[in-house]
């Protein structure tokens, strides 16, 4: 049966992947980006997100089968806080009410491998306490400050907290008391325009390689790989899995932290 779908960040990687994938399966699919799709709506900013809730109404009828928080940025700058966590969580949260109207609806956000190093512990606690003005500050003072692993902790900590409101959630009469599967992907290195300068030297293939090690046909895979997870995740198939944290990733994660079972 064909579906109606919301993906954030359509214009670009992961985001345009998913949206083909879905199209190809015959499915309605709005894009949302602040460029070149159906939806045009910064994430960053309240009457962004507004507006993005309005259009979807408008185009939808008021009904979704499935969302999708694809949009992001990986930049060392208070926006990445307003788009990867806030932006994400309001994709969400704010169309929740029209998978409602579904009789199979599906929510999926894109957190990321980097959620497994370290964060910046005063930015997590605001992102989870919902304080966006404080969080903003929070990455104001963290500026382009690095991780041991040469990460943005700006980066880190928002995919962790977008990846812990999943763990925290999902169970909530919002989500599963409303039969709303809710589930994150965590990829590894995928060759999008995020990471192309990287990838383009030798120098960052190798930082990449050590920081998410991918022995399953690494060092990055194409976005078609996370699309087709996130399809599965938000299909009518998808009836049991919520609340998880699954790492596309060439093995990075099981070798990262093996003891975890
Ligand atoms: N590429 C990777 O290796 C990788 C790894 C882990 C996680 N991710 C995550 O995957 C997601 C997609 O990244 P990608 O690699 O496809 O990057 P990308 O840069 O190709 O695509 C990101 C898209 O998000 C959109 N976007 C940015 N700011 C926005 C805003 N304010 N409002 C609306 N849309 C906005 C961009 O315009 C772009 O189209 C991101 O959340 C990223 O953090 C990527």
């Amino acid at each position: 049966m064909t579906r109606t779908y919301v993906v954030t960040g359509a214009a670009s990687g992961i985001g345009k992947a998913t949206v083909e994938h879905l199209r190809a399966q015959g499915h309605t699919v709005f894009g949302v980006d602040i460029r070149d799709t159906d939806i045009i709506a910064d994430l960053s900013t309240d009457d962004g997100r507004a507006s993005l809730v309005e259009q979807a109404n408008r185009l939808s009828g008021g009904r979704l089968d499935g969302v999708i928080a694809v949009a992001g940025l990986v930049a060392p700058k208070p926006i990445t806080v307003r788009v990867n966590y806030f932006g994400a969580k309001a994709t969400l949260e704010s169309l929740q009410p029209l998978l409602t109207k579904s009789d199979a609806p599906r929510a999926a956000v894109v957190a990321s491998m980097g959620a497994l190093t370290e964060v910046d512990d005063d930015l997590l606690a605001l992102l989870l306490a919902d304080d966006e003005p404080g969080a903003v500050e929070a990455a104001e003072r963290l500026g382009t400050t690095t991780l041991a692993t040469g990460m943005s902790p700006i980066y880190a900590t928002t995919k962790n907290a977008i990846a812990r409101y999943v763990r925290i959630h999902a169970k909530d009469d919002q989500w599963s008391g409303a039969g709303i599967a809710l589930n994150a992907i965590a990829p590894g290195v995928i060759e999008t325009p995020m990471v192309a300068a990287t990838l383009a030297t030798e120098e960052g293939r190798a930082a990449m390689a050590e920081g998410a090690p991918a022995p399953l046909n690494g060092p990055a895979a194409p976005p078609t790989a996370p699309a087709a997870l996130l399809a599965w995740l938000t299909s009518e198939e998808n009836s049991f899995v919520t609340g998880q944290i699954i790492f596309i990733d060439g093995g990075a994660e099981s070798i990262l932290r093996p003891e975890l079972v």
